[in-house]
C-alpha cells in the first residue's frame, strides 16, 4: 500500500490558539508600554516565542536586557498557559478528527510539525496526542519556520522521504517551510495570505476523503 507522510501544524490548523497567543502578547506588550494589534498578531503566526517577542519590541522601539527579555518570555507563557489549561475537545477545529481518523484507517503515518513548545500539553488537553506517530515541536528544532527543519525532522521520524510528505499549515512562514522541504503544501485559511501553497482550503470541512485518497495515490 502507498504510504505518504501527513504533517500537521498545530496552532491554527488543529486548534484555534491564535486568539490566546494574541491575548497573552497584548497584555505583555501593553505592560511595557507597547501597542499590539490583531494585524501584528497575524504576522506572528508560525513564529517562535523568542522571535515573536523580538518583533514586538522592535515594533515598539524598545530594547531590554537579556534578563528582562527572558522574564517577559516566561510571563507571556504563564499567561498563555492559563488559557490552554481550560482547553478541551470542544476547541478542536471542525472535521480535524474526521481527517485524522480517515488517515489512520488508511494506515498513513501522521506527524505534528509545530513551532510551539506547548504542543504536547495542548494535544493532551484536546485528547488528540495518540493520533500522532511523531511529535516535532519547538523543543526539538533549532531553526524555526520558514526554515524547513521542523518538517524534514518529522519526515525523518516517520521514515518517509520529504517529497512524499504533505503539510497542512495556516501560516505563510509554514507554507514557505513546506515548499522549501519539497513537500506538498496545503494552506488552511485565506487564499490571499497563503498564495504560495499548492492548495488552499478555508478549513477541513472543505477537504474530502476523495482528495486525501488522491494525495495518497499520487
Ligand atoms: C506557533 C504559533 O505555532 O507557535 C506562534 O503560531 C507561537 O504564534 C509559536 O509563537 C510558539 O509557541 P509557544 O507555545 O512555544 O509559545
Ligand atoms: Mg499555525
Amino acid at each position: 500500500m502507498n504510504k505518504k507522510g501527513f504533517i500537521f501544524d498545530l496552532d491554527g490548523v488543529i486548534v484555534d490558539t491564535a486568539k490566546y497567543h494574541f491575548l497573552a502578547w497584548k497584555k505583555l506588550a501593553n505592560s511595557v508600554g507597547v501597542d499590539f494589534t490583531e494585524t501584528q498578531n497575524e504576522q506572528l503566526k508560525g513564529v517562535s516565542r523568542k522571535k515573536s517577542l523580538e518583533k514586538i519590541l522592535k515594533w515598539g522601539n524598545k530594547s531590554l536586557s537579556e534578563d528582562e527579555f527572558s522574564k517577559l518570555m516566561s510571563l507571556k507563557n504563564e499567561d498563555y498557559l492559563s488559557y490552554v489549561n481550560n482547553m478541551d475537545e470542544s476547541e478542536i477545529l471542525p472535521d480535524v478528527p474526521k481527517i485524522l481518523n480517515f488517515l489512520i484507517e488508511e494506515k498513513q503515518p501522521i506527524a505534528l510539525g509545530s513551532a510551539s513548545k506547548n504542543a504536547r500539553t495542548i494535544l493532551e488537553k484536546v485528547n488528540l496526542l495518540s493520533k500522532f506517530n511523531t511529535i516535532v515541536d519547538g523543543n526539538g528544532v533549532a531553526k524555526g519556520k520558514p526554515n524547513p527543519e521542523v518538517f524534514l525532522t518529522a519526515a525523518k521520524n516517520l521514515g518517509i522521504k520529504a517529497d512524499k510528505c504533505i503539510v497542512f499549515e495556516d501560516a505563510k512562514a509554514g507554507i514557505e517551510a513546506a515548499n522549501a522541504a519539497n513537500m506538498v503544501s496545503i494552506g488552511i485559511g485565506e487564499k490571499d495570505v497563503l498564495q504560495n501553497a499548492d492548495y488552499v482550503f478555508k478549513d477541513f470541512t472543505e477537504i474530502s476523503e476523495e482528495f486525501i485518497t488522491e494525495l495518497i495515490k499520487n
